[in-house]
C-alpha cells in the first residue's frame, strides 16, 4: 500500500536491502540447497538496469532449441531471490536448460553456480540511466516505500538505500569477476546499439548453434517497441512498471548539473580504471 514507511516494506539481509512482499531470510537460507546444473542458463543484473529485456531474449533463445518445448517467459523464468520454499520443487523438477534470473551480488550468489560452470551473463547500464529508470519504478510500484522528489530518490541511490542497495557495490563484486570463462557481461547500451550482434554474442556463449535468420527473429522481437506493444499479454498489470521508454540518457531529462557530478566524481571513485569502468563507456 502507497504511504508506507520504508522499515515496513524493506528488510535487510547480509546488508543489502529487499522488499518484504517477495524476498524472505527463509529463501536466502534456503538458495544452497538447490542444485544448480551445468546446462542451467542465469542472469545477473542490478534492478532497472534491462533485467526483462535480456530474459525476454534468452527465454527466446532456449525456446528456439531444438527439440525444446516452447514456454513462456513467466513459466521460464525462477527468480532466485523470489524463490519462496514451494517454488523449491517446481525448480527441481523443471526441465533442462532452466533460467534463472536475479538481481544479487556475485559474492551472494550460490557458489554451487560457479562451481557447476552454469553461465552467467550479466547486465550492466549506466548507473545515471538506472537511478532515473528506478525513480519512476519506485512511483508507480506499490510494494515499495513512497518517495516524495527526484532529489530524494537520487540521495537514496547514491548512499544505496534502495532495494538491492548499492549499484556501485553490485558493480565492484561483479568487477572482480569479469575474466571468468562462465561469465560474460553485456551492456545495455550495446544493446541498443546492435541488438541482433549482442543476440548473437548471447547465443555463442550460451553454446547455442541457431540459424542467422532465427537470430535475427529474436532481434526483431526484442526491440522495445515489440516487447511493450505484447507488454500486457506477457506482464500483465506490471507492464506499466517494466516497459517505460526504453532509452539512453534519459536522464539528462531529470539530473541537475551538481547531481551529474556527483554520480561522475562516484563512478571514478569506485569503478575508474576497473574493467567493467572500462566497459560501461561512462
Ligand atoms: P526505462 O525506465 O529507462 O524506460 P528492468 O527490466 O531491469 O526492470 O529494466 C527496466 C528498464 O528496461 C526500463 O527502462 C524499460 O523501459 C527498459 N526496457 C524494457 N524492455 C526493453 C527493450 N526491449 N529495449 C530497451 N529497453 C527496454
Amino acid at each position: 500500500v502507497k504511504g508506507k514507511e520504508s522499515e515496513e516494506l524493506l528488510f535487510s539481509y547480509k546488508g543489502v536491502l529487499y522488499p518484504i512482499g517477495l524476498c524472505s531470510a527463509e529463501t536466502f537460507q534456503a538458495l544452497d540447497s538447490i542444485e544448480f546444473r551445468q546446462d542451467d542458463v542465469f542472469l545477473a543484473a542490478y534492478p532497472k538496469s534491462g533485467t526483462n529485456w535480456t530474459q525476454h531474449i534468452l527465454n527466446d533463445l532456449i525456446n528456439a532449441l531444438p527439440n525444446n518445448k516452447e514456454v513462456s517467459q513467466l513459466e521460464h523464468i525462477h527468480v532466485l531471490e523470489f524463490a519462496a520454499s514451494e517454488k523449491f520443487q517446481k525448480i527441481k523438477n523443471a526441465p533442462s536448460p532452466r533460467l534463472f534470473s536475479t538481481h544479487l551480488h556475485y559474492d551472494d550468489i550460490p557458489k554451487a553456480v560457479f562451481e557447476n560452470k552454469v553461465k552467467v551473463l550479466v547486465v550492466f547500464r549506466n548507473p545515471k540511466d538506472v537511478a532515473v529508470s528506478y525513480y519512476h519504478f519506485y512511483n508507480k510500484n506499490p510494494g515499495l516505500p513512497n518517495v516524495s522528489s527526484w532529489d530524494e530518490f537520487f540521495q537514496k541511490f547514491m548512499s544505496g538505500a534502495v532495494t538491492w542497495s548499492s549499484y556501485f557495490d553490485h558493480a565492484l563484486s561483479w568487477n572482480n569477476h569479469m575474466d571468468e570463462e562462465n561469465i560474460m557481461i553485456i551492456t545495455y547500451e550495446e544493446m541498443k546499439e546492435n541488438l541482433p550482434g549482442e543476440v548473437k554474442q548471447i547465443a555463442e556463449f550460451l553454446g547455442f548453434s541457431l540459424p542467422e535468420e532465427k537470430i535475427q527473429s529474436i532481434a526483431e522481437n526484442a526491440t522495445f517497441e515489440s516487447m511493450s506493444n505484447k507488454s500486457q499479454e506477457t506482464h500483465g498489470i506490471l507492464a506499466p512498471m517494466v516497459f517505460r521508454k526504453g532509452d539512453v540518457g534519459d536522464w539528462k531529462n531529470l539530473f541537475t548539473e551538481a547531481q551529474s557530478q556527483e554520480m561522475d566524481a562516484k563512478f571514478k571513485e569506485c569503478l575508474a580504471g576497473t574493467k567493467l569502468g572500462a566497459k560501461l563507456k561512462y
